[in-house]
């Protein structure tokens, strides 16, 4: 891990996240066919969650943009994978203008057929937020 943050509001935490390097993820080889980039050029973003009260208030947002800012200082670019339940979290990503380039039957899955998606950063940028 790189780095991570916590996001705080009236004194409790409601979210984190984290920064990874894209090396040592197993689905970086994905993200490189996709960019271009050798592994050690990448970022995974990984346990990104808010709690429940702290949702639909910007907080994944922020998250997101603390970690995407942290990878372009260490000029690494942002990537990440998520399963095909997660809508908000896609929804985000998609708004950020975060890209999808593989999906692939989840490993991990239960009743086998549960999907994962690989998502990266938009090219020649940090896979920061734009405004609204
Ligand atoms: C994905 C997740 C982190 C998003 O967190 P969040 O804090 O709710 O995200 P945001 O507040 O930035 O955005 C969520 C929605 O609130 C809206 N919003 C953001 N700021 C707002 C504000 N000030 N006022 C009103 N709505 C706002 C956004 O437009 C967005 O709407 P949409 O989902 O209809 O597009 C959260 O839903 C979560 O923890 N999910 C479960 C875990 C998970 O799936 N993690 C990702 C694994 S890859």
């Amino acid at each position: 891990m790189l780095s991570a943050w916590v996001a705080e509001r009236r004194g409790r935490i409601v979210g984190h996240i984290a920064l990874d390097a894209g090396k040592t993820d197993g689905s970086a080889a994905v993200w490189s066919d996709a960019t271009g980039l050798p592994p050690e050029r990448l970022a995974a973003i990984t346990r990104l969650f808010v709690s429940l009260e702290g949702r639909g208030t910007g907080v994944g947002r922020a998250l997101l943009d603390a970690a995407c800012a942290e990878a372009a200082v260490r000029g690494l670019h942002p990537a990440l994978d998520v399963v095909e339940t997660n809508l908000d979290a896609i929804r985000l990503y998609e708004r950020c203008g975060w890209r999808r380039v593989f999906t692939e039957p989840w490993r991990s899955a239960q009743d086998g057929k549960t999907l994962l998606h690989y998502y990266v950063a938009p090219p020649g940028e940090t896979g920061r937020p734009s405004e609204r």
